[in-house]
């Protein structure tokens, strides 16, 4: 194939969930020895390998590679010649079924701008391999179905690394007498190449331990850069709560006699679990309440328990291949959250996941890049760590939970973790083991493995004619029946025309409307394209509360009135359907009035303001759960709503609410941001909800009175003893047009000079604002002597909180959508995982109206243009074209 300009094209190479076939040949162990050096380290490596009885026979072995070239092979010792490169991969001719295949390969880690692989971060030397990473460090059949025991030794300069560490036990250490040292690590379990790790350099520890529930006592340490140790207590004490609630709840005992955390400035992803020795973006772990938000001692909280949680959903019982991704990480995700939310409040914790889920994962599953939680097909793994993978994939198996109930559930797991302990499984050995140990058929629940989309369920409710003859338990109650009809229709996504039902779990209940109460919570099961389902002993037509707790990742459209919504919002026991009814009665207002279609504009205002001025009133609720029921519902999953639409469009109408909301209930905001200005600053939930009221009155005041807000926002700037009054008060001043605005950013841009951290956190708030200049700032912001390329956090924090940004990223002439495209041209030869993450933002064309449709695909194509894309970005952007 050759097109115009004479370039060969290349096909991409898809590789298929339908084509795999176990390993030709394993390796049992595997010894590395690497000389350090910032830019010239050294790898030799020894594979044991041994044919598999399970493959089918060949004297080739194929060893994968990446941006490597051996400098040496043995075979059993001896040098040898009868090998090749095929691509990057080596391929040695083998006489026998077990040999020792020796090989040096050298790499220069501070070249690696793609955090992938062995890389320097900061005068660190630190390894990242997941997925494919460890083909840029040493020649082996990457692929997470061959598992080995490490042996590793390593030596280097004491002065630039004091500290070596690797996976499992250290085993011995020494001095060169030539200021170098060594030490050598041993872990006894067996794991994929994607699990190894290695750092090297100037760390200090913090250290703690803990005793297992069979009395084995584990040594904890936490490292960080000098300087860095204070802020590390608060992971200490999460990775501590992981270790006794895995016990606890799922059974799961630590299994070695050390577990290290080393954190690392320069990090693709969150963390990773890398076995005994996880590897964390710096912000995930460092924490005061002076430099980190309630929000960020959350997400530290939850993303150490995931990677702990690992240990077992991951680790001891890995993937057979990348397809089964969500077996390791949907599964962790759901345990992370399930232990913040026994942790903190459960139903606050709900409407965060659901919240996410919402405005991340449902826009990915309608448009170009929608694929199942267990994918089909991939050209790049590294596109797949996805919100569909990691969260609808928890969605998933939490509703196995809602079918079973928890305790079944964990019988369920138990078996799994039996069954496969030391294997590398697959997504349907999960399901199995859940139906056997939990005693659940799921034949037809298996299609949410099989097919992407977020199915939309339509109800329609009924009451019967009077006297009718009910069946079953519905007849001994007496009085009408109600018939609920539900329709479940799932919408084309690529490669998938046509759907299937799926097994959908719905918690309803059934209001009656004279007593304000509920007949009891029942669980409905949707599996049929259409299926009603009866209730008796109703006189009237009753408020339907339904998809309560979230219990399906699932789109509703149900019968309920303004009025109904209004009630649910005040009277639901069900903290989240509380929630959920506020949202409703918001959302369709917004999609109303974008769509056109909103008929009493004035009428549903009234009754979004008495809903929440009754959220404001109401003495009985809790700061932390007030704080969330008074969060408009965020535009990307308004936008979901609109099958195409003007985003800067939503922006105003959303924009307009919440003045409307703050001039209305002006009183109502500023009693409440003086009743919880005066809650002293503590980690208690009731100080930390009293936080995140403050701010979101801010928040109305901004949109209402600018000159009140930011006279309030300046005093509670100036009076800040912590991050999360600090940030609230600095967006605000940032989205006003005022003097206190300049001042406030200068302040914290030269209080927290340094703090990397904190310093990602200003370049955020301005890219996010609401400031009709945003995209002046951003502009200049890129050119700020802070602002990096190399630094994933400092390139996210710029131009995702930009890209994210409605009003700005979509302004008028394309401008917001060309800078993305530039910034995903310049840092895809640096780093192509982190460009590949912006794409999406473009991809997005289909759901916005047709002339910035256009402009979006125009950017989409003058990247597709670029002959020498990484793998990552070709393939999402050639998707998103299609
Ligand atoms: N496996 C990591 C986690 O979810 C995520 C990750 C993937 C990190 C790839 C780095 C690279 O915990
Ligand atoms: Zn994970």
């Amino acid at each position: 194939m050759n097109d115009l300009s004479g370039q060969p094209v290349v096909a991409p190479t898809v590789i298929h969930r339908a084509d795999y076939r176990p390993p030709q040949w394993l390796v049992p162990e595997i010894a590395l020895d690497f000389a350090l050096s910032l830019n010239a380290t050294k790898v030799q490596a020894t594979l044991k390998v041994a044919k598999n009885p399970a493959g089918t026979d060949t004297s080739l072995l194929r060893l994968n590679g990446d941006a490597i070239e051996p400098k040496s092979v043995t075979v059993d010792g001896q040098a040898h010649n009868d090998w090749h490169m095929d691509g990057a991969d080596l391929v040695i001719e083998l006489p026998g079924d077990t040999h020792d295949i020796g090989i040096e390969t050298l790499i220069d880690p501070s070249a690696n701008t793609q955090l992938s692989g062995l890389y320097a971060s900061n005068g660190l030397l630190c390894t990242q391999c997941e997925a494919e990473g460890f083909r840029r460090i040493t020649f082996f059949p990457d692929r997470p179905d061959v598992l080995s025991v490490y042996s590793v030794r390593m030596s280097g300069d004491k002065a630039l690394f004091p500290v070596l560490l690797s996976n499992g036990n250290p085993t011995a250490a020494g001095d060169n007498g030539d200021g170098t040292h060594w030490a050598e690590w041993h872990d006894p379990w067996p794991k994929p190449s994607y699990l190894f790790a290695l750092v090297a350099g100037e760390l200090v520890a913090n250290r703690d331990n803990f005793t297992t529930k069979s009395g084995r006592k584990v040594n904890l340490a936490i490292y960080v850069r000098p300087g860095d140790e204070e802020r590390t207590t608060h992971a200490m004490r999460s990775l501590i709560a992981s270790m006794k609630w895995d016990e606890d709840v799922y059974g799961r005992e630590y299994d070695l006699d050390d577990f290290n955390i080393v954190a690392v400035s320069d990090f693709n992803a969150g963390a990773m679990e890398n076995k005994g020795l996880n590897v964390f973006n710096t912000r995930y772990i460092l924490a005061d309440p002076e430099t980190a938000t309630d929000g960020d001692y959350d997400a530290i909280e939850g993303v150490v328990a995931h990677e702990y949680f690992h240990n077992w959903s991951g680790n001891r019982v890995t993937c057979r291949d990348w397809f089964q991704l969500s077996l390791k990480e949907g599964f962790t995700v759901l345990r992370d959250q399930q232990f913040s939310a026994d942790r903190g409040s459960a139903p606050v914790k709900r409407i965060e996941d659901v919240r996410i889920l919402r405005a991340v994962q449902f826009p990915e599953d309608s448009g170009p890049l929608a694929h199942p939680i267990r994918p089909d097909s991939y050209q790049e793994i590294s596109n797949f760590y996805t919100a569909t993978v990691y969260n609808k994939g928890a969605e998933v198996i939490r509703m196995m939970t809602v079918l079973a109930g928890l305790e079944r559930f964990l019988k369920g797991t138990t078996l799994y973790f039996d069954r496969h302990d030391g294997e590398a499984a697959t997504c349907e050995d999960f399901v199995k083991a859940i139906e056997d140990g939990a005693g659940l058929d799921l034949k037809q629940f298996r299609n949410w493995y099989e097919q992407a989309g977020t199915p939309r369920v339509s109800v329609v409710m009924t009451l019967d004619a009077a006297n009718p003859t009910l069946e079953g338990e519905a007849a001994t109650l007496g009085g009408r029946g109600v018939t609920l009809t539900l329709k479940q229709t799932t919408a084309p996504t690529p490669g998938q025309p046509d759907k299937k039902p799926f097994v959908i779990p719905l918690r309803i209940a059934l209001f009656d409307r004279e007593t304000g109460k509920h007949h009891g919570e029942e669980l409905i099961v949707l599996t049929e394209p259409e299926q009603s389902f009866t209730f008796g002993g109703f006189t009237s037509l009753p408020v339907l509360s339904i998809n309560r707790g979230f219990s399906a990742p699932v789109e509703i459209v149900a019968p309920v009135t303004t009025e109904d919504l209004v009630f649910l919002a005040r009277h639901d026991d069900d903290p989240f359907a509380r929630y959920e009814a506020m949202q409703q009665l918001i959302v369709r207002h917004l999609v109303g009035a974008v769509a056109g279609t909103l008929e009493k504009r004035e009428e549903s205002q009234a009754a979004i303001g008495a809903a929440m001025g009754a959220i404001l009133d109401d003495t009985a609720l809790d700061d932390l759960m007030r704080g969330e029921l008074l969060i408009l519902p965020g535009e990307a999953y308004l936008a979901e709503q609109l099958t195409r639409a003007d985003p800067t469009r939503i922006f105003a109408e959303r924009e307009g609410l919440k003045r409307w909301l703050g001039e209305t209930l002006k009183d109502k905001w500023l009693a409440l941001h003086d009743r919880v200005s005066a809650v002293p600053y503590s980690l208690a939930a009731e100080a930390r909800g009293a936080r995140k009221c403050k701010t979101q009155a801010l928040v109305y005041l901004g949109a209402a009175d600018p000159a009140e807000a930011a006279r309030r926002a300046k005093a509670q700037y100036d009076a800040a003893t912590n991050m999360t009054d600090r940030q609230g008060a600095l967006m605000v001043l940032c989205s006003l047009e005022c003097p206190e605005r300049e001042a406030a950013l200068a302040d914290f841009h030269s209080r927290f000079a340094g703090n990397m951290l904190v310093i990602d956190k200003w370049f955020s708030l301005q890219a996010g604002s609401l400031n009709p200049k945003a995209t002046e700032h951003v502009k200049a912001l890129a050119e700020h002597p802070d602002f990096t390329m190399t630094n994933p956090n400092r390139v996210r924090a710029l131009w995702m909180a930009f890209a994210a940004n409605a009003q700005a990223f979509h302004r008028e002439g394309g401008e917001g959508y060309r800078l993305i495209a530039d910034l995903i041209l310049k840092l895809d030869p640096i780093n192509g995982n982190v460009a590949a993450r912006f794409v999406p933002y473009l991809g997005r064309w289909k759901k916005v109206e047709e002339g910035r449709a256009a402009l979006m695909r125009a950017e989409l194509e003058r990247i597709a243009a670029e002959p020498t894309l990484s793998r990552d970005v070709r393939e999402q952007v050639s998707k998103s074209l299609e």
